[in-house]
């Protein structure tokens, strides 16, 4: 094997960097229109009145869609948890259906024009009028009233072991503390868009989506066509972090108008659009108290969580779940609860639950060393369990306690000095924080077709989702091994709802899926190879075919029929049970350095190294790259970013990149990055996901290294300098 861990340049680079790549908002089919949303500024209630005659009066204009004058659309499918692509609707609204209003910022009207420009000044021209309902918005308000959230299949965030409050009762050092997260807005480079193509009653969508099987499907459910007459194409999207993965009111809207105009439409949302229209992330309340021995074993875990869904949909986050898997602790209790509010429905946001939820654990545990006196480091070492702590799985593979070991001596943690505002740059306060990552690994069915032409070439052909991680470039490298070929001779075809059918970019699956199937097809490949090169003699591919005459072999794994499907779903459910015998995951440390200003209680972070146990390693670069993002994110996760929701309207307040502070250049230093590569021993290739794993663990280091600095606990996000100072 050599192209897999080599750091290869993505392939889709140039296309990007050269302006030849065509975002789904760059298509221009003939006759293109262009469409804008019109939100409603209520949360709950109906409308009585709409006053569209100014929009329709402006020039240009084609159409102005709302719920009187709406094609008709079927009602989403009801969330089965066998067939995954029915979490494809965003929301349960049947939009421009009814006059009911669900959430400040549902879509009550589109417009259709000739040009963007109109349709947007039209936008802002209707009126409605509404008969408003009682709403309950505020989150705070409502966490007396959560009730127990269902467990998740996928990743369960409940777990019971021994009687945990019991023990936290009786021992002799504890921690009990509150932590409070704050919801956040999707913010990818590329807004969502999409333009929509009705040739009769086929239906081709370019959409930035990182879920095309999902949005197919969806596509035809909604729109009542047979799902091999909706085509969805995404050869080039710009980021997506789980908010593409889901169907949101756009994508419906795009198709909606171009039925009813008869022109094909392009509707590109504006950042606005994004905030009001695109779920987010869920806020949270968390409780997580510790109980140890004075030597800081842990005697008592417990984590509970609120948080939010909405009334008309939402995904429950796992906000708890990597406290089943981090620490041996006697007695352990997770739970989850949630409550639902009249707002826009929370969504897929990297690493959904862990991200924020190993925060709320990796703070306390950061409080717990201080409480014992010992080295937060030293304190997870002595609590690393050796299998999963709540049920007593083994483990596929943990190898932590090395990667601390490895971050320790790299980071130069022995320099700490323990005591809180010791460390000081001038006038600036120093601190050192640490946290673990975690995110479990899991694997889906995915569909593939490999061909090797006489001619010297293989081509991948698999409908998987580039969204800018380098995951054609990774299925490459994987390919090239599988058959022994060199990497440059191997085409990736994907981004085409046409091609083999995918699983959704999301969960960390997508690279180790498609490569359990890329491996499964040159097994194939190879065994007619074989008997090829029995007359022929030799062991290069391409010379073999030559040789016999043979212009190419080819093989597939999984297919698109009905029938195909249904064995997908078994295969699906079959390597789910398989899978859940063990416990699978990717794990790291997070080593954070700040810089605080005394006065102003502003923290820069100044250094930053991540560790990773994220199994073999396809590509360095771009897995770099991906840990590297996730991180980022993790610090404006920290530090700035919160979407703002009106309590009295229940209307997101900051629904720009002026107002919601993303991480800039300025906010970053160099992030240095370490990876085990360290092959999973039950998985294909010894490959288990990169993507999520990165944001983890973040804020808690970060949080953990201001109070290393300042003296100061900030159990709330964002650590803004107001809580500091
Ligand atoms: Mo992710 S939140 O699975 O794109």
């Amino acid at each position: 094997m050599t192209a897999i861990g080599a750091p290869l340049d993505r392939v889709d680079g140039p296309a990007k960097t050269t302006g030849a790549a065509r975002f789904a908002a760059e298509q221009q089919p003939p006759g293109l229109t262009y469409a804008a949303l019109v939100h409603a500024t209520i949360s709950r209630g109906r409308i009585t009145a709409l006053d569209t005659s100014a929009a329709r009066a402006v020039p240009g204009v084609i159409a102005v869609l709302t719920h009187e004058n709406a094609p008709p659309l079927t009602p989403a499918r009801k969330v089965t948890p066998l067939d995954l692509s029915t979490m494809a609707s965003g929301t349960s609204v049947n939009y421009l259906q009814d006059d009911e209003i669900h959430w400040n910022g549902q879509p009550i009207a589109v417009v259709v024009a000739e040009d963007p420009a109109a349709a947007r000044e039209a936008a802002s021209l209707v009126r409605a009028e509404y008969a408003v309902l009682p709403a309950t918005v505020d989150f705070a308000a409502m966490e007396p009233a959560a009730k127990q959230q269902p467990n998740s299949m996928i990743s369960p965030g409940e777990g019971k072991k021994g009687d945990a409050e019991k023990a936290l009762a009786a021992a002799p050092v504890t921690v009990d503390l509150r932590f409070t997260t704050p919801g956040h807005s999707h913010n990818a480079l590329e807004p969502h868009a999409t333009v929509a193509v009705w040739e009769g009653n086929r239906l081709t969508v370019h959409d930035a989506t990182q879920s095309l099987d999902w949005f197919r499907n969806h596509l035809a459910a909604r729109f009542d066509i047979p799902v091999a007459d909706v085509r969805v194409l995404a050869p080039f999207v710009g980021g997506g972090f789980g908010g593409k993965g889901a169907v949101w009111p756009g994508t419906i809207l795009a198709a909606l108008a171009a039925r009813a105009t008869g022109r094909p439409v392009r509707l590109a949302l504006t950042r606005e659009d994004v905030y009001r229209t695109v779920g987010g992330r869920t806020p949270t309340t968390q409780r997580v108290a510790l109980g140890a021995d004075r030597d800081g074993k842990l005697t008592a875990l417990i984590h509970t969580s609120v948080s939010r869904l909405g009334r008309v949909g939402g995904m429950p986050e796992q906000i708890t779940s990597q406290s089943r898997h981090l620490y041996d602790a006697a007695n352990i209790l997770v739970r989850q609860s949630v409550v639902e509010l009249d707002l826009l429905p929370n969504t897929f946001m990297r690493a959904p639950g862990e991200a924020i939820g190993t925060f709320a654990l990796e703070a306390a545990m950061d409080e717990l060393a201080a409480e014992t006196g010992l080295d937060p480091v030293e304190l997870r070492r002595r609590n690393e369990p050796a299998v999963n702590p709540v049920d007593g799985k083994k483990f596929t593979h943990r190898r932590l306690r090395e990667v601390y070991a490895l971050g320790a001596e790299r980071f130069g943690w022995s320099d700490r000095t323990p005591e809180p505002g010791s460390m000081r740059d001038g006038r600036w306060l120093v601190g050192m924080g640490v946290a673990s990552a975690f995110h479990p690994a899991l694997r889906f069915p995915a569909n593939v077709t490999l061909r090797v032409s006489a001619a010297g070439t293989v081509v991948l052909r698999c409908g998987f989702q580039e969204m800018g991680m380098g995951a054609a470039t990774a299925q490459a490298q994987v390919t090239a091994d599988a058959l022994g070929v060199p990497v440059e001779a191997v085409r990736v075809e994907y981004g085409d709802s046409d091609l083999p059918v995918s699983p959704s970019a999301g969960g960390s699956v997508q690279t180790a899926s498609i490569a359990g199937s890329v491996v499964e097809a040159a097994e194939k490949l190879t065994r007619s190879l074989r008997r090829l090169a029995k007359r022929t003699g030799g062991d290069d591919p391409f010379a073999v075919l030559r040789q016999a005459g043979v212009p190419h072999v080819e093989a597939s794994v999984g297919s698109d029929t009905r029938l195909g499907r249904l064995s997908t779903q078994a295969r699906f459910i079959g390597g789910f049970l398989r899978d859940s015998r063990k416990m699978r995951a990717a794990s790291g440390a997070q080593f954070c350095e700040v810089r605080v200003d005394p006065d102003t209680g502003e923290t820069r972070i100044s250094r930053w190294l991540g560790v990773f146990d994220i199994g073999t390693v396809v590509n360095a670069k771009t897995a770099v790259s991906q840990l590297r993002g996730g991180i980022v994110m993790g610090i404006g996760m920290a530090l700035s970013e919160e979407t703002l929701v009106d309590p009295r309207t229940g209307r997101i307040m900051n629904p720009s990149l002026a107002e919601y502070h993303v991480p800039v250049h300025a906010d970053i230093p160099r992030i240095e990055v370490s990876m085990l590569d360290d092959p999973d021993p039950t998985m294909p290739m010894g490959v288990i996901g990169a993507g999520e794993v990165g944001i983890t663990g973040v804020a808690a280091a970060v949080a953990n290294a201001v109070y290393h600095a300042t003296g100061r606990r900030v159990r709330d996000l964002p650590i803004t300098l107001d809580k500091v100072a």
